[in-house]
């Protein structure tokens, strides 16, 4: 049978799936070792990183929790603007909690530095990141990110959690978005 995810669009692989699962595997190994001992409250930032979040978490020997944030930043499908809004907020209190907020991919980061903002406020006994992917675009945010999977050029990538327009999220790799599908900039 064809796979329909593939209709069309989905350009080079950049990270193949036995890729992914050894990276993610490696941080859990990371992660686990600098958490032992302390429970650990995973934030995902929905939606792209659900599929990152499950398979990380299951790599973690440890007692950990979840919850999830869902933020939108303005600005169209394959371009980030820098407004930042919440549309679903924690459920969990993290006032002394150890929070590691798991986030897809870090462009211009401006996503995650409003986030850091937000939950720093809110008194959590440490604040981490740890993203899959952050892109050679991404500033001073960089040197925040205590977890990092892969380095991208500076492409729209799909896959594994990262969609174009809510699409190919459920591709088990991540690709490059064909550059036809890449509205024009500015
Ligand atoms: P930033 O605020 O510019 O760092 O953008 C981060 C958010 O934009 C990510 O959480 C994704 O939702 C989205 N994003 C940025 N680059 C890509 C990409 O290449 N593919 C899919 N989504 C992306
Ligand atoms: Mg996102």
């Amino acid at each position: 049978m064809n796979d329909a995810r593939l209709e069309s669009g989905v350009g080079e692989i950049l990270v193949s799936e036995e890729q992914l699962r050894n990276r993610v595997a490696e941080l859990g190994r990371e992660i686990a070792s600098a958490y032992e001992g302390r429970d650990l409250l995973l934030v995902g930032v929905l939606k792209g990183a659900v599929f990152f979040m499950a398979d990380l978490m299951r790599e973690l020997p440890l007692p950990c929790e979840v919850d999830f944030m869902a933020i939108s930043s303005y600005g169209s499908a394959s371009d980030s603007s820098g407004v930042v809004r919440i549309l679903k907020d924690l459920d969990i209190n993290i006032e002394e909690r150890h929070v590691l907020i798991v986030e897809d991919i870090i462009d211009s980061g401006l996503t995650l530095s409003y986030l850091m903002r937000n939950l720093r406020s809110r008194s959590p006994a440490s604040l981490e990141i740890c993203a899959l992917f952050v892109k050679e675009t991404a500033g001073k945010i960089r040197k925040s990110v205590r977890y990092i999977g892969f380095e991208l050029p500076d492409r729209f990538v799909v896959g594994y959690g990262l969609d174009f327009a809510e699409r190919y999220r459920n591709l088990p790799y991540v690709a490059a978005l064909d550059d036809s599908l890449i509205p024009e900039g500015p």
